[in-house]
């Protein structure tokens, strides 16, 4: 399953592609062959006719009109066995190193001092998600450790809000992630604070390996904290950048 949807659209382009053509050259060359062929038997047939010899009777030939109607039919059918492959190899989900794959974040070093310098979690657009510095303590529901959620004090954080599915940016000045959309807020560990979302954000699995490596299981969306979780029992750092609604 795995080598299936690691296979690139570029790929299955080519092959499409290559398929194509050579059905076209083989029903071209079919049908040049058989006219060719026709003409001949007729040509036989009318040499046969003049010397007064018996004609043998063949298949019904092919006629110029009926040739070309034939290759207008098979171009049409390839025309559209070709816009239709086009357009699988178009849908195709190109999931190597994309959104819906395990994500190489970076190393775990690189990504602390981003988070420390900037005063905002790391981003990964190619995966959709936020890297924050997490420091929470479990409560007697949620344990992002045991879930593998959380990994050497970093946590991943999907960045679609789970109200109605805006992305999520995360203010400075609050250090909370701020919804412009409908005003939802949530803390820095993404846990529902304020405004229309029904929970925390969803987050991914994280892992690090030995060489320090941050890779992230975009695959899975695990469902966010249930509102009123608050591991991290801190309130916002400053003004907010959106306002409550
Ligand atoms: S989409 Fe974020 S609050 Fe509505």
């Amino acid at each position: 399953m795995t080598a299936v949807l690691a296979i690139s659209s570029g790929t299955i382009a080519a092959i499409v592609v290559i398929a194509i053509i050579d059905l076209f050259a083989i029903v071209f060359g079919l049908s040049f062959l058989r006219a060719r062929r026709d003409q001949r038997e007729r040509e036989a047939a009318a040499t046969a006719a003049a010397l007064g010899r018996p004609v043998r009777k063949g298949p019904k030939p092919l006629s110029r009109r009926e040739f070309f109607r034939r290759s207008l039919v098979a171009s049409l059918l390839i025309y559209g066995a070709q816009f239709g492959g086009a357009s699988l190899a178009f849908l195709w989900p190109n999931l190597r190193g994309g959104f819906g794959s395990v994500i190489n974040a970076g190393k775990l070093e690189d990504i602390n001092s981003f988070i420390r310098e900037n005063r905002e979690p790391f981003y990964s657009g190619t995966g959709r998600f936020y890297v924050v510095a997490y420091d929470g303590r479990p409560t007697d529901d949620v344990d992002y450790a045991a879930e593998q959620l959380t990994a050497q004090g970093i946590m991943p954080l999907y960045q679609r809000c789970v109200h109605l599915g805006c992305r999520v940016p995360f203010c400075r000045q609050s250090q909370w992630f701020e919804c412009p959309c409908h005003g939802s807020k949530y803390n820095t560990a993404g846990e529902y604070k304020l405004g229309p979302a029904p929970r925390g954000l969803d987050r991914f699995r994280v892992e690090v390996t030995s060489t320090g490596d941050v890779l992230v299981d975009t695959a899975e969306v695990i469902i966010g904290p249930p509102r009123g979780t608050d591991t991290l029992r801190r309130p916002q750092a400053g003004p907010f950048c959106v306002a409550t609604v």
